[in-house]
């Protein structure tokens, strides 16, 4: 693989960023939003709720004056994770929402109880019943919450929840992840008085709202990723553009470890790779900063033709090696128990036909069998759209050949 890419705009950050857009009467441009699946998701519930939101090849334009009702319809909820988000913003704006419960990516268990307890803290009532959420809350106030794991979706929905609560609001074992300090950063932009983020303790003081803002999303770092782990299988030098190598520096380090040079300079992230690389690890899966979870699919994509054994403990979902079976079809060799799959390096892996299971595993399906002997082909049904931006027309840029059908 050869050239420079430039990364798409950050899908994790932008979802919570469009929930935020609700809290309060907002015109909003919001740049470098990618065009996935996820985020025409979230713009059709914003438009459900009574918004104008419209993408645009320079942006996402929002005008959240004029709000409608406080009801997302269980169709739209079904659609991704991130509609979740959606019960802080409205209990912070209406002090009222009906929803139901979220889709997404199929890892396991993806229970919401964080979510709850965290909006039961501010003083929301909610009930629920087969899968409806009504959600209520008079008057919101601020108060601690103690979140027992490191939830991102949880910490967002508190930090919108809390935008909108009398007095101040202290949220501590809170996730870390980059996601939550651009979310931050736009809160701030939107008039909040809030601080913290990136450290397990945010502080919100609330929100005196500005009428309308712009803001642009930082690139995603589980895109970068995925294109370093993508130079890792198939061997290259390639350049990543717009990238801040720190958000992924616990993936780079196994990568460098596996025998790829990397160098970085002012955003741009150039990985080289050549021939078999060298089995990495152990690899645990963390709360950031820790090793992420979205890329773990990846690395064991890149470990599958690299000298020795390689073993990856998953600790964050239950269920996110489904993308094990499928590579095995490629010749892989990887024996999965319980949390941990254990990669026999193989020399090589041959053509075949995989099916996604979900978006990371999708993506790392694809990575595998570019570096493949023969041809493969990887059937789809929607999951890749959700989270990457012309995945192929990027791989294909870097010299991959691979058709889009259908
Ligand atoms: N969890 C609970 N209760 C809760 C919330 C979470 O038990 O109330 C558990 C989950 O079941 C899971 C773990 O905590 O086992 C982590 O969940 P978390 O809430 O941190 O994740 P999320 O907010 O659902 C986001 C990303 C995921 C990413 C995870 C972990 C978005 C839209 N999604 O999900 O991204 O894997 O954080 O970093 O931000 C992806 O992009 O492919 C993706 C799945």
């Amino acid at each position: 693989m050869e050239g420079s890419l430039r990364i798409q705009g950050s899908k994790n950050a932008a979802l919570p960023i469009l929930a935020a857009s609700l809290l309060c009467p907002l015109h909003c441009e919001l740049l470098r939003v990618p065009r996935l699946s996820d985020v025409d998701a979230a713009l059709s519930i914003l438009r459900s709720l009574g918004c104008r939101a419209d993408q645009q090849p320079e942006g996402v334009y929002i005008d959240s004056t004029e709000v409608s009702c406080c009801s997302i319809p269980p169709a739209l909820m079904e659609q991704m994770r991130s509609s979740v988000i959606f019960m802080g913003a409205l209990l912070a704006r209406f002090g009222e929402a009906w929803l139901s419960m979220p889709g997404g990516c199929k890892l396991g268990k993806r229970p919401i109880d964080l979510h709850l307890t965290a909006m039961r803290s501010l003083g929301a009532e909610i009930e629920t019943e087969n899968g409806s959420l009504h959600c209520r809350a008079q008057k919101l106030r601020g108060s601690e919450i103690e979140l027992p794991f490191p939830s991102v979706g949880a910490t967002e929905n508190a930090m919108l929840a809390a935008c909108g609560a009398k007095g101040e609001t202290l949220i501590r074992g809170a996730a870390r992840e980059p996601e939550i300090v651009t979310l931050q950063a736009f809160l701030r932009a939107m008039g909040a008085e809030i601080e913290g983020a990136g450290s397990p303790c945010i502080r919100i003081g609330g929100l005196r709202p500005v009428k309308s803002l712009r803001f642009a999303v930082g690139a995603d770092r589980i895109a970068a990723a995925t294109f370093a782990c993508a130079v890792a299988c198939c061997g290259g030098d390639v350049e990543l553009r717009g990238v801040d190598a720190r958000q992924i520096s616990a993936l780079l380090h196994f990568l460098n470890a596996a025998g790829c040079d990397i160098i970085t300079k002012n955003r741009v992230l150039r990985i080289r790779a050549q021939g078999r690389l060298t089995a990495v690890g152990p690899v645990v899966t963390e709360p950031y900063p820790g090793f992420p979870t979205d890329a773990q699919p990846l690395l064991m994509a890149a470990m599958l033709r690299a000298r020795g054994r390689t073993f990856i403990r998953e600790t964050i979902f239950e269920q996110r090696f489904r993308q094990a079976p499928e590579l095995c079809r490629l010749g892989a060799r990887i024996r999965v128990d319980g949390r941990t799959a254990e990669i026999l390096g193989v020399e090589a892996l041959h053509g075949a036909a995989l099916a996604a299971t979900d978006l990371r595993g999708g993506a790392a399906m694809i990575l595998a069998a570019l570096s493949a002997e023969g041809e493969s082909t990887v059937l789809d049904e929607g999951h890749i759209r959700r989270g990457y931006e012309d995945l192929e027309l990027c791989l294909e840029s870097l010299g991959a050949n691979i058709l889009l059908e259908g």
